[in-house]
């Protein structure tokens, strides 16, 4: 049995990532930040469907607290599942806000930084004893690096930075076979920012291909197959899954 760790794995896109990776037979660690009731729910649905899973309170834009968390991550993986190592890694645990370049705060910056593109980094570099060679690890970009969306700026932005960093990282793990690939959603119905307003999300429908914004399993879908074996030989790249926004 596989074993993945998903940050965020409480909510949207993570929690459908957690039940996704399951049900292909991984035995799941997913991670939440507040919702701890949540993250619990998660675990039963996924325990009540005859998967494995653990759940582990982390702060990704905490970064000294990852070697700590990296120590109980290994307890779990030994004690439940009498796993050495890691198989897989989602990082994928955010949060949006919508405010123009004018009037962006020094402390969102950082705040924003620390989440999507700091905490990433030190997790991975933390957690690199643990995973095994040939593991896979994906990161949540946003095709808000792709097409410019006012009021997102600094998210898109490390967004972007995280999108190249998945690249370095594929060259630098090449040797032990770890993949890196991003996943790079449109506009996914989850509670991210607040969630969309009707209007928005009939605008954003407008400009999608396949004429509706995503669902959160759209995309834990993808995510679950690129841990997969099925997936073995994509790597370094930035796959969009958005439905086809503003082609
Ligand atoms: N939804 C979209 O349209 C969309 C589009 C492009 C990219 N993305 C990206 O996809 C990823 C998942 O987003 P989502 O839409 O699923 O969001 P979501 O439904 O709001 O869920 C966010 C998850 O991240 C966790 N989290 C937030 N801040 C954290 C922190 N400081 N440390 C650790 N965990 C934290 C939350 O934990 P708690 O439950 O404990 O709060 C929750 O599990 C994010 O990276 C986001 O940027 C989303």
């Amino acid at each position: 049995m596989k074993s993945v760790l998903i940050t965020g794995g409480s909510r949207g896109i993570g929690a459908s990532a957690a039940l996704q990776c399951a049900r292909r037979g991984m035995a799941v660690v997913l991670t939440y930040n507040e919702r701890a009731d949540a993250a619990q729910a998660v675990m039963q649905r996924i325990e009540a469907e005859g998967g494995h899973a653990a759940v582990l309170k982390l702060d990704v834009a905490d970064s000294n607290g990852f070697i700590p968390f990296v120590g109980k991550l290994r307890e779990i993986l030994q004690e439940r599942w009498q796993h050495g190592t890691l198989d897989g890694l989602v990082n994928n645990a955010g949060f949006g806000l919508f405010n123009p370049i004018e009037t962006v705060t020094e402390e969102q910056f950082d705040g924003l930084f620390n989440v999507h593109l700091k905490g990433p980094f030190f997790l991975t570099q933390a957690l690199l004893p643990l995973l095994a060679d040939g593991a896979s690890i994906v990161n949540l970009t946003s095709a808000t690096t792709r097409v410019a969306t006012a009021g997102v700026a600094p998210y898109a932005a490390f967004k972007g930075g995280l999108e190249v960093l998945t690249r370095y990282m594929a060259k630098e793990f090449g040797p032990r076979r770890i993949r890196v690939n991003a996943v790079s959603p449109g506009a996914i119905r989850t509670g991210l920012g607040g969630g969309l307003d009707e209007e928005f999300e009939a605008l954003l429908a407008a400009q999608t291909a396949l004429g509706r914004i995503g669902e959160a399993d759209d995309v834990g879908q993808v995510i679950a197959g690129l841990l997969s074996a099925d997936q073995g030989w994509v790597n370094a790249q930035s796959i969009e899954v958005s439905g086809g926004y503003q082609v």
